[in-house]
């Protein structure tokens, strides 16, 4: 699956770009939402999700780069998320915090940094539908892939198969069409693609290459 980060989107046109994604076969919108403290920049909270899930029928798959997610889940909920992932590396009780999504009905993702060992979510694993392995260190779109995270990508799903979990495994940062099928066949699910896609000239022909269709020219 192919999940475009509207971080690399026209904020000014934000609705015209989720539907010009939907439409180019996009399957989730990923929403990354920073807190100027768990990383430097600031971006968006639940007001713009609301505008999003308006603008799209398709999951809007929500990233929280931000400290103390436990304040800001029914909210983001409430706005329409369809899945909301936190930091392992955060300030927040990790298991209590993945109780609390859950309780919201949505999909439970649980994301770790670059350098952060995948032993770190070890804990948590049983509580999860989504594992987000960074391969770039969260903050900014349009970062270089940072060498490893394939490995880590493989490890994440060896780790899967050895507790008998089905979470999804998902991908984020510096992924490209000439990376895509190598992260999808190290174990990644969903590849998360932000400049990649938005800027792409034509977003169904970027979309088309990242999963892999050799007819595709971007
Ligand atoms: C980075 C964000 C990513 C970002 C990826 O902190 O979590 O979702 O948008 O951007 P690209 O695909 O340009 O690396
Ligand atoms: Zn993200």
């Amino acid at each position: 699956m192919i999940a475009p980060s509207i971080l690399s989107a026209d904020f000014g046109r934000l609705a015209d770009e989720v539907r010009a994604v939907t439409a180019a076969g996009a399957d989730w919108i990923h929403v990354d939402v920073m807190d100027g403290h768990f990383v430097p920049p600031i971006t968006i909270g639940p007001l713009v999700v609301t505008a999003l899930r308006r603008a799209t029928h398709i999951p809007l798959d929500v990233h929280l780069m931000i400290e103390h997610a436990e304040r800001q889940i029914d909210a983001f909920v409430e706005a329409g998320a369809s899945g909301i992932t936190v930091h392992v590396e955060a300030d927040h009780d990790v298991r209590a915090v993945l109780a609390k999504i859950r309780a919201a009905g949505v999909t439970v993702g649980l994301s770790l940094n670059p350098p952060t060992p995948l032993d770190a979510v070890r804990p948590f694993l049983e509580q999860i539908d989504l594992l987000l392995v960074m391969s770039v260190n969260p903050g900014w779109g349009g970062q270089p892939f940072v060498e490893g995270s394939m490995e880590k990508l493989a490890a994440a799903r060896r780790l899967r198969t050895e507790v008998g979990a089905r979470f999804l495994i998902e991908v984020d940062g510096g992924i490209k069409p000439h990376n895509a099928a190598q992260a999808f066949a190290s174990g990644a699910d969903v590849l998360v693609a932000g400049s990649a896609v938005f800027e792409a000239q034509d977003y169904a022909a970027v979309i088309r290459a990242l999963r892999g269709d050799r007819a595709a020219t971007a």
